[in-house]
């Protein structure tokens, strides 16, 4: 394994930049490549079989662009299909849930903890699970928010029907004086600030890029395979859907322009 090799990181659709935007910022000098599964979008309603198919898919398809290391950029495929993907590749693996749920435990100060997420990362209890290894008698609060994905994917952020739709979906978390809230879907971020206006500044959010992004260095410095290079980083964009969606959206998002991306079919692989 070579150290200017990419990681490859991969979601359902844009939220995993939310993930590889931390990547970016902690890690100028390495290669990535994304591949973004808008086409199969959203993962969180699908069982987790297809979840395990998908993802194995999206990791076979990064190997072929000989990635050192893969970063599963969603909650989703992370709490569904680690453990496969793991078994699969010989090259490293950094999901996203345990550095969302250390963040959160060390967060909170009240003991209460709101998770949104997926339908299929909150029936998977893996928050609960996680955080509960790290801070057991803390509360934690979950709530299924499914339409924030496509309100993400179609570029709904800073809207009053996206703000409406997350005052109902959050209303028992607030009820419950959560003060801690783990943004546990990778598109969410893209929703912060409509999120925020109806939690307030008191409540703490979550998201895990930065804290995954801290895990990558890690463990790539572990293994000596830390891109120390004085240029900065190539950036390649694959999608299964449109690529002037992926593109316009991303490049709002990343704020900077995604001069290239490819569309490719998935079920090849
Ligand atoms: N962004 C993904 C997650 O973190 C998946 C969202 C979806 O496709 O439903 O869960």
């Amino acid at each position: 394994m070579k150290k200017n090799q990419p990681i490859g990181v991969f979601d359902s659709g844009l939220g995993g930049l939310t993930v590889l935007k931390a990547l970016m910022e902690l890690l100028p000098q390495e290669n990535t490549v994304y591949f973004g599964d808008s086409g199969r979008a959203p993962y969180g309603s699908k069982s987790p079989e297809t979840v395990v198919k998908y993802s194995l898919q999206n990791v076979r398809f990064l190997l072929e662009q000989h990635v050192k290391m893969i970063v599963i950029a969603c909650n989703t495929a992370s709490s569904r299909a680690y453990d496969a993907i793991r078994a699969m590749t010989g090259v490293p693996v950094v999901e996203v849930i345990g550095p969302g749920a250390a963040q959160a435990a060390a967060a909170t100060r009240n003991g209460r903890i709101g998770v949104i997420g997926t339908r299929s990362t909150v029936e998977s209890q893996v928050y609960p699970r996680t955080i509960r290894e790290q801070a057991d008698s803390v509360r934690i609060c979950q709530q299924a928010c499914p339409l924030f994905v496509s309100l993400a994917e179609e570029g709904w952020w800073d809207q009053p029907v996206t703000r409406e739709i997350a005052r109902i979906y959050l209303k028992p978390l607030l009820d419950s004086h959560i003060d801690t809230l783990v943004l546990g879907c990778t598109h969410y971020p893209l929703l912060s600030r409509d999120i925020i206006s109806v939690t307030g500044p008191d409540v703490r959010l979550v998201h895990a890029g930065q804290a995954v992004a801290s895990v990558v260095r890690q463990q790539l410095a572990s293994l000596a395979l830390l891109n120390d290079g004085s240029r900065d980083g190539e950036h390649q964009y694959f999608t299964s859907d449109s690529v002037d969606q992926f593109r316009t959206l991303g490049s709002a998002f990343l704020q900077q322009p995604i001069e290239q991306a490819c569309r490719i079919d998935i079920e090849q692989y």
